[in-house]
This record gives C-alpha cells, structure tokens and sequence, in this order.
C-alpha cells in the first residue's frame, strides 16, 4: 500500500475461531471423538492442520488419516454427527471464553470509525457471536454458509469488502490460520497474524493476540 495515506484503512475483517474466540478445543474434541468412533485416533498437533479449513476438508483430512474410506453420503452423515456434538459445546459457551484483548480493540476499532466485517468459514458463527455477546461489533458477517470457496481462496474476504463498501487495498485482515492469510494476501489485503510468528510466516505482523495491538499500530501498518 505504497503510496496511499495512512488514512486509506477503512475497515477490518475478523476471522472467528482462534482470533476472537478459542473454539478450536471444541472442534478438536468433537473430531476425536468422530476419529476413536471409527477406530482411530489423532493429535493435537496434526489438528493445527485443520484451522481455517471447512467442516468437509476437515473431515477428508482425517479420514486419510485414518485411512478410512467413505462414500459421500456415509461422510455427510459423519460431518452431521460431528457437528452436533459441536453444536452442543458451543451452546453453552459464554463471554468469558472471549479471547483476551478482543472486547477492547473491537470497541476501539467502532470508535475509530472503522468498519468491521467477519470472515469466518464456519457455518455456526451466528451461534458462537451470539453466546459471547459480540454480534452488535460487526457491521457485516461473512461465514461458511455465504461462500462456495474455504480459505485460502479470497472469496471469503472479497465478499466482506464488497459487502462493507470498501476496497480490499482498505482492509485489514485478522487471522490465526496459515490458509486465512493466504486467502487475505490474495485478497490484496494486508495481514496481522495471530498466533505464532514462526508459523504464520506470511503475516506483515503477527502477535499473539488482540490484546498487543491497538488502533494507532493499525493506521502504522496500513501506511507500509
Ligand atoms: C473455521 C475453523 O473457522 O471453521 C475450522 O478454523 C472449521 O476448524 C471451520 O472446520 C468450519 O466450521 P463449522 O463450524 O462450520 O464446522
Ligand atoms: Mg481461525
């Protein structure tokens, strides 16, 4: 974004699970369960391999694993299974499972006059918003069951701008997968990575979470 003004950042695009929310334990206990069901096992390592990815490249994913095979309809019943025993989990969570610093930054985005989109694969993101009060943040929610194409395609994040009303050169992607920036840097946009630098080697900055970033570090960012 060479050449643009600092003031050329316009909105912020948030993915969910593990950005705003720590899900990831919900899906991996589910999925588990699924793969013990099925006589075989997997580790939390091999896990990481499934942020960002859709339930069904999840599922294919594991039953490789596994070295199980099952036709369409057998998986799409097994993807059903999982998902409701999802569901159940993130039924009961509450606000505290917030993760640290997300409260206060989206509040500082909303006051800069920035708008905020999300760009999440999961079809239960209206679910999870809702149970850790964070819906009222979001000017557009963009999910799994708005896209044909899971991260690292730029559907996801093209689709918010265009729907929020900006350009992608404007936006700031927030992600913890190594599939979501991707599917942000395709995008044309720039990228804070959450988690570990080490891993999301294509972030222009990476911290560890929400709460070590603040609106005046964007306005920087978006001026590289
Ligand atoms: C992503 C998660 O946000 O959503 C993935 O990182 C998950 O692990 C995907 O598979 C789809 O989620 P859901 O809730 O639609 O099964
Ligand atoms: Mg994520």
């Amino acid at each position: 974004m060479k050449n643009q003004s600092p003031e050329a950042l316009k909105a912020c695009l948030f993915d969910l699970d593990g950005v705003l929310v720590d899900t990831a334990i919900y899906h991996f206990k589910a999925w588990r369960k699924l793969a013990n069901n099925l006589g075989f096992d997997f580790t939390e390592a091999q896990n990481e391999q499934l942020k960002g990815i859709s339930r069904v490249e999840s599922l294919n994913k594991i039953l490789e694993w596994g070295k199980v095979e099952k036709t369409q309809e057998e998986k799409q019943l097994l993807a059903d299974q999982k998902n409701e025993w999802y569901v159940a989990m993130i039924s009961k969570m509450t606000p505290e499972e917030v993760l640290p610093g997300t409260v206060a930054f989206l509040t500082a985005v909303k006051a800069a006059g920035y708008k905020i989109a999300l760009g999440s694969a999961s079809k239960n993101s209206a679910l999870i918003l809702e149970r850790t009060l964070l819906s009222h943040f979001f000017d557009e929610v963009v999910d799994g069951n708005l896209v044909s194409k899971s991260k690292p395609d730029p559907e996801v994040f093209l689709k918010g701008a265009s729907l929020l009303g900006v350009q992608a050169s404007e936006c700031i992607v927030f992600e913890d997968a190594v599939a979501g920036i991707e599917a942000a840097k395709r995008a044309g946009m720039k990228t804070i990575g959450i988690g570990k630098p080490e891993i999301l080697t294509q972030a222009d900055i990476v911290v560890r979470d929400l709460s070590e970033i603040t609106v005046v570090s964007l306005k920087q960012l978006s001026d590289l």
